[in-house]
């Protein structure tokens, strides 16, 4: 064998150790992905952000400013107002609440579990609780503040001073405000259910129609596909087709909200828009025409009404809805042929093994 062909062998076995190489990381990333795609979690760990580590003290100042009616424009708005601690952190509306004299246009998510997003809001428009936060308080709908001005209102509160001095080193800024509120929204988690109980190995913990409804949600259903992880949401957003709630039309001042928040978004035919484009609004991207973030199922007997802007009110139209194929016009979803049966264990899951064990809460004294 001379020079050059033994020079090609080591060529050609170091190629075929790449090459091996490859399939095994791609063996070790498909593996990785089945793994993890579709699984079920308990709540382990809540995810905080680096830049803005939980202390107690910010927590309970965030906890204040979250209840506290400086933040509105009137004075007769809290964040609590439309996050209502015994509405589970919504306000039971289909269309939710909105500043005096205006209209909303979508339902009040659920705080609980928020801290397991990724994204804010149904459309997703905002990257983290911090960012979140300024958004209702400069809304013209929600609680019209001027932030330089609420600056300076919470700057006259003593409490307030010594309190973002200890906290933070510093006074109050409308960021250090978002991120003391995002500190304690990140404490609004789920007591365990019936199926965390469950995945730890407690068979009893289901009863035998909630497992059934189980079986359905992971196989027939296939709502796990989408309503994963420790808070049952993949994060990512669909283009459903939800029905539209009528009143985005036959309310002047809904339609008015939602040509506003089209305007802003950039969006060039705002003027003319007759429905929700969901997260097409921030991605112009034709496949997000209305596509909705996943929301988290945990307490879901306790959110209602259902889905952006609440066209459902009961568990039962939600079923039937995904039972149908979703709505008119979608491409992701396909009829499920769901037995009556099927239906009703379906429901007793969510109902069932998705609500925590009650927490009692504290409410804050404002300053
Ligand atoms: C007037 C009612 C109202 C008030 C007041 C209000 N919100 Fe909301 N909130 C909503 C509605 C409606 C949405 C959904 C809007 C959307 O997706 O376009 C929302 C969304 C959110 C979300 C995102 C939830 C999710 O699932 O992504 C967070 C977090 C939140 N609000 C926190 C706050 C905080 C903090 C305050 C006070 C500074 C506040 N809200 C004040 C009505 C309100
Ligand atoms: C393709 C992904 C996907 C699949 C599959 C899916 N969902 Fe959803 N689900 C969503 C999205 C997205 C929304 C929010 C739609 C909106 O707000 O307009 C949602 C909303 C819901 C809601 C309303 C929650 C709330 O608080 O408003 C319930 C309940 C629900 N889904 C249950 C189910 C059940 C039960 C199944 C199986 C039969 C299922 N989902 C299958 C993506 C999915």
């Amino acid at each position: 064998m001379h020079a050059k062909s033994r020079h090609n062998v080591r060529y050609s076995s170091l190629i075929f150790i790449l090459f091996m190489l490859m399939l095994v990381l791609v063996g070790i990333g498909v593996f990785a992905v089945s793994v993890l795609a579709g699984s079920l979690e308990t709540i382990k760990q809540v995810p905080v952000p680096r830049s803005n580590p939980q202390t107690p003290e910010k927590i309970e100042l965030g906890k204040k400013l979250f209840f506290d009616r400086r933040l509105s424009g009137d004075g007769t708005m809290s964040c609590a107002t439309c996050h209502n601690p015994e509405q589970a952190f919504a306000d039971g509306l289909d269309i939710s609440l909105s500043y005096p004299t205006t209209k909303n246009w979508r339902n009040s998510p659920t705080l609980l579990n928020i801290t397991f997003q990724k994204r804010f809001f149904h459309d997703g428009r905002a990257k983290s609780l911090e960012e979140q936060a300024l958004f209702p308080m400069m809304s013209a709908f929600e609680m019209n503040k001027n932030l330089d001005y609420v600056e300076e209102q919470i700057r006259v509160v003593p409490e307030y001073v010594e309190a973002f001095n200890k906290v933070f080193g510093a006074e109050a800024t409308r960021e250090r405000i978002a991120m003391a509120i995002a500190a304690f929204e990140r404490t609004l988690v789920s007591g365990s259910n019936p199926l965390d109980r469950f995945l730890k190995g407690d068979q009893q913990s289901l009863s035998a129609e909630a497992l059934k409804g189980f079986e359905i949600f992971k196989g027939k259903g296939g709502c796990a596909d989408c309503h994963y992880g420790p808070s049952l949401s993949d994060n990512q957003f669909h283009a459903l087709h939800v029905p539209e709630n009528p009143v985005l039309m036959d309310d002047p001042a809904v339609t008015a909200t939602m040509r506003f928040v089209a305007k802003v978004s950039h969006y060039k035919d705002y003027r003319t828009l007759v429905e929700d484009p969901g997260r097409y609004l921030i991605s112009k991207n034709r496949k997000d025409w209305k596509a909705f973030r996943t929301p988290t199922l945990r307490e879901v007997s306790r959110t209602a009404p259902y889905m952006h802007n609440g066209i459902f009110v009961t568990l039962e139209e939600v079923i039937d809805f995904f039972d149908r194929g979703a709505g008119k016009g979608n491409t992701v979803l396909k009829p499920l042929g769901l037995t009556a049966e099927e239906r009703k264990y379906l429901r007793t899951f969510l109902v069932e093994a998705l609500s925590g064990e009650e927490q009692a809460f504290q409410y804050p004294v404002i300053p």
